[in-house]
């Protein structure tokens, strides 16, 4: 079995890539095709777009009709830096039997001894080296002959010289340049539609956030989402709070909901601890990976909209209105019915801090009833707001 490997950030991938791809599938017959999006490692000094969209780019650009193609979530859903050398190992673990073809560029070739254990690295594959007449001949001659030592079967293919850049393209999506000729019209219009590179960062969060929905959820979870948006708006208006934090909030607050239980516990932990993630009710887990999801995927920074996500599962002590509006809009939102949810409906336009402490009351009742775990930032969370409303005024004085 021949597999060709190629990885890339895809930020965005362009015809670049894919006439590099097409060449490669001119040396030989290949019974299968990973393409793997790198992961977001520091996200400010890495990928602009959210893991999910580039790799769904990446499955546009490079479908290629009757090839048996795979776009991996290997590298990209690792918080930690990804080695060729230890994806080489992951690979080889999956495909015993495989020869796997890696398919990189001259100027990784002449650098390949900064390549963390490249000799590890080569051992494990036969490099395809795209020649495209831009470096040294002489450099990239000595560097494949290093390289086959380890790597005997490694060969480089000419190719026509391409000028497509990613970063070119996300520079010129800002100034709202024509990139048609540079990405295929599938890619062109997720740019457009997530609006991923857009230099705005409500305009380009909201939109990858609505983007992101049919990705990350089934229809009823978007539905869910999207009246959470509609409620949280709306309360938001009536308070007087920032309405594109808290849209962004309300579309982000379930993003991790429906992913694999892996990836929750890798997110939640990564952000608040292992341990710490260990001890808390699994149910409130996704709102922690979704503030990681927003931090790492989409560099949110904002502490506000890290912690509405986060506590938009449990509550807690302190909360901000923002926090407070999403925590009731996702109780609150128009598909949900039960006992008492009109009342609490009017109290939340009335008064936030009123309506938290009837909300907690309400869901630490019912987690008692079902004899559910209970999590501490919650009884915190209602203890605060009834020490609050007792006070009869927030404690920053509003
Ligand atoms: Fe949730
Ligand atoms: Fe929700």
């Amino acid at each position: 079995m021949d597999i060709l490997f190629f990885g890339g950030a895809f930020d965005p991938p362009h015809t670049g890539h894919s006439h590099i791809l097409s060449r490669a599938l001119t040396y030989k017959t290949f019974d299968k095709i990973i393409i793997m999006p790198t992961g977001t490692p520091g996200h400010k000094s890495g990928c602009k777009a959210p893991f999910p969209i580039r790799k769904l780019m990446a499955q546009k650009a490079f479908e290629y009709p009757g090839l048996n193609v795979e776009v991996s979530d290997y590298e990209g859903l690792k918080d930690e830096k990804s080695y060729s050398y230890i994806t080489l190992e992951h690979l080889k673990e999956v495909y015993p039997t495989a020869k796997i073809w890696f398919l990189i560029g001259a100027d990784s070739a002449i650098n390949m001894k900064s390549w963390v254990n490249w000799q590890r690295l080569a051992e494990q594959t036969a490099f395809i080296i795209l020649d495209r007449g831009r470096r040294d001949g002489q450099m990239l001659k000595k560097a494949v002959e290093e390289i086959k030592v380890y790597s005997p079967d490694s060969i480089v293919l000419k190719a026509r010289p391409v000028e497509q850049s990613s970063t070119r393209i996300r520079q010129q999506v800002q100034k709202g340049a024509d990139i048609s000729e540079q990405v295929c019209p599938q890619v062109q219009n997720i740019i457009m539609q997530s609006a991923v590179y857009d230099e705005d960062y409500y305009k380009r969060n909201i939109s990858t956030a609505r983007f992101l929905l049919p990705l990350m959820m089934d229809e009823k979870r978007q539905r869910h989402t999207l009246n959470v948006r509609r409620l949280a708006v709306k309360l938001a208006l009536r308070h007087g709070v920032d309405t594109d934090k808290t849209q962004l909030c309300a579309l982000l607050h379930d993003v991790m909901k429906q992913a694999p239980r892996r990836e929750i516990l890798r997110r939640a932990g990564s952000f608040l601890g292992q341990k710490a993630a260990r001890d808390k009710p699994p149910e409130v887990l996704h709102g922690f990976a979704a503030a990681h999801f927003a931090q790492k995927e989409m560099a949110i920074d904002d502490d506000e909209t890290l912690w509405a996500l986060r506590s938009h599962t449990c509550g807690r002590a302190g909360m901000s209105d923002v926090e407070k509006i999403i925590y009731l809009a996702d109780m609150l939102s128009a598909e949900r019915k039960f006992d008492g949810k009109n009342r609490l409906l009017d109290i939340a336009y009335e008064n936030l801090d009123n309506a938290m402490e009837k909300a907690l009351e309400s869901s630490l009742r019912w987690l008692e009833e079902k004899k559910r775990p209970i999590d501490t930032d919650s009884i915190q969370a209602l203890n605060y707001f009834k020490t609050l409303n007792k006070d009869g005024g927030s404690i920053d004085g509003k």
